[in-house]
C-alpha cells in the first residue's frame, strides 16, 4: 500500500543519536514482540546532547523523514535530547507537510507522566545531557502534570560520551558518575526519586547506584515508553493496523556496520543482528 510515494504500512521506528535508544527499544521489544522495528541510530554524529536547538532539530527532521521513507508510519524518538529540542516543532511544523498520517512521538512526555505515582518527598532529580537540562523540558513538562512537585536537573556531559566508547565500566566511569550524582543530591537533599533522562543513562545504573543514598529510588524510562507506546496503539487502531507484526527487528547506522554491531550487541546482549550503514542528508 502506497501514499504520497510512500509506504503507507512498514516497521515502528525508533531514533536515537546512537546507541542510547537500544535501550528504550529493548522494552518495547520486550513488551510487544510481535510488532516490527526499524532502528536507526546516528553515531557518526552523536552526541547531540552540546549541539544547538538548530542542529539537533535538523538532524532529527532527517532522521525522521528516512524512517518515514523507508515505511515507517510511527516513529519514536528514543532520545531525550532529541525529543526536548525536535519533537514539537517537527509535529507542528513539519507533520503537517511531510504526512499529517504520520506520528512522532518523544519519551520525556511517557517519563514525566509516572513520577506523580513515583515520588513521596514531591522532590524530584532529572540527570540528562546539558541540552535536555537546558531546554527545561522535563521542568515544563512536570509543571504541567504535577505543579506541587520540584524538579532538580544535572546536566551530565560525559556519561553519553563513556557509554558510547565503551567505558562506562571503567573508573573513569565512576569518578563522572559520584560527582553528578552528588552534585544534584547537594542541591536538593529532599529527592527521593531520580529519573534517568537520557536512554544511555541505563548501561551506567551500577554505578549510579553505587553511589545514590538506598532511600532514592532510580528510574529507568525504557519500562514507561513501552507501555505508553502500547497504549497509543490500543487508543489508536488505525495506527495500529499500518504498523506490520512479524516481530522483525532491523538496524540502521550512519556509522561502520562493524562497529555498530559490537556495541549494540551489548545493549542488547544478543548476537546475529542485521544493520545497514546509511547517509542522512
Ligand atoms: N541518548 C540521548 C538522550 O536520551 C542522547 C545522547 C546524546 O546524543 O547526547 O538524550
Amino acid at each position: 500500500m502506497k501514499d504520497n510515494g510512500l509506504q503507507k504500512t512498514g516497521p515502528i521506528g525508533v531514533f536515537d543519536s546512537g546507541y542510547g535508544g537500544l535501550t528504550i527499544l529493548d522494552k518495547i521489544r520486550a513488551q510487544m514482540p510481535e510488532y516490527d522495528y526499524l532502528y536507526l541510530g546516528d553515531n557518526a554524529r552523536t552526541p547531540y546532547g552540546p549541539r544547538s536547538f538548530e542542529v539537533v532539530y535538523e538532524f532529527t527532521l532527517q532522521a525522521v523523514k528516512k524512517l518515514f521513507e523507508l515505511g515507517c508510519p510511527l516513529v519514536i524518538l528514543a532520545c531525550n535530547t532529541a525529543s526536548a529540542k525536535a519533537l514539537r516543532t517537527i509535529q507542528q511544523n513539519d507533520l503537517p507537510t511531510i504526512d499529517p498520517t504520520r506520528r512522532v512521538l518523544g519519551v520525556i512526555r511517557p517519563t514525566v507522566e509516572c513520577i506523580g505515582n513515583l515520588t513521596t518527598s514531591k522532590h524530584v532529580g532529572i540527570l540528562a545531557t546539558s541540552g535536555t537540562i537546558k531546554s527545561e523540558s522535563y521542568l515544563l513538562e512536570v509543571q504541567k502534570l504535577f505543579p506541587e512537585i520540584s524538579v532538580t536537573g544535572e546536566a551530565c556531559p560525559m556519561w553519553v560520551p563513556l557509554v558510547e566508547n565503551n567505558e562506562y565500566h571503567t573508573e573513569g566511569a565512576d569518578y563522572f558518575v559520584q560527582k553528578h550524582v552528588q552534585h544534584l543530591l547537594g542541591k536538593d537533599p529532599d529527592i527521593d526519586t531520580l529519573i534517568l533522562g537520557c536512554t544511555h543513562y541505563p548501561l551506567l545504573l551500577d554505578k549510579i547506584k553505587q553511589y545514590t543514598p538506598s532511600r532514592v529510588q532510580i528510574v529507568a524510562q525504557g519500562e514507561y515508553v513501552a507501555r505508553s507506546l502500547q497504549d497509543y496503539l490500543h487508543r489508536h487502531p488505525e495506527m495500529d493496523e499500518r504498523c506490520t507484526k512479524e516481530g522483525i527487528c532491523r538496524f540502521l547506522t550512519t556509522e561502520s556496520e562493524e562497529k555498530f554491531k559490537e556495541s549494540a550487541s551489548i545493549f542488547l546482549r544478543q548476537d546475529n543482528i542485521s544493520v545497514e550503514r546509511i547517509t542522512l542528508e
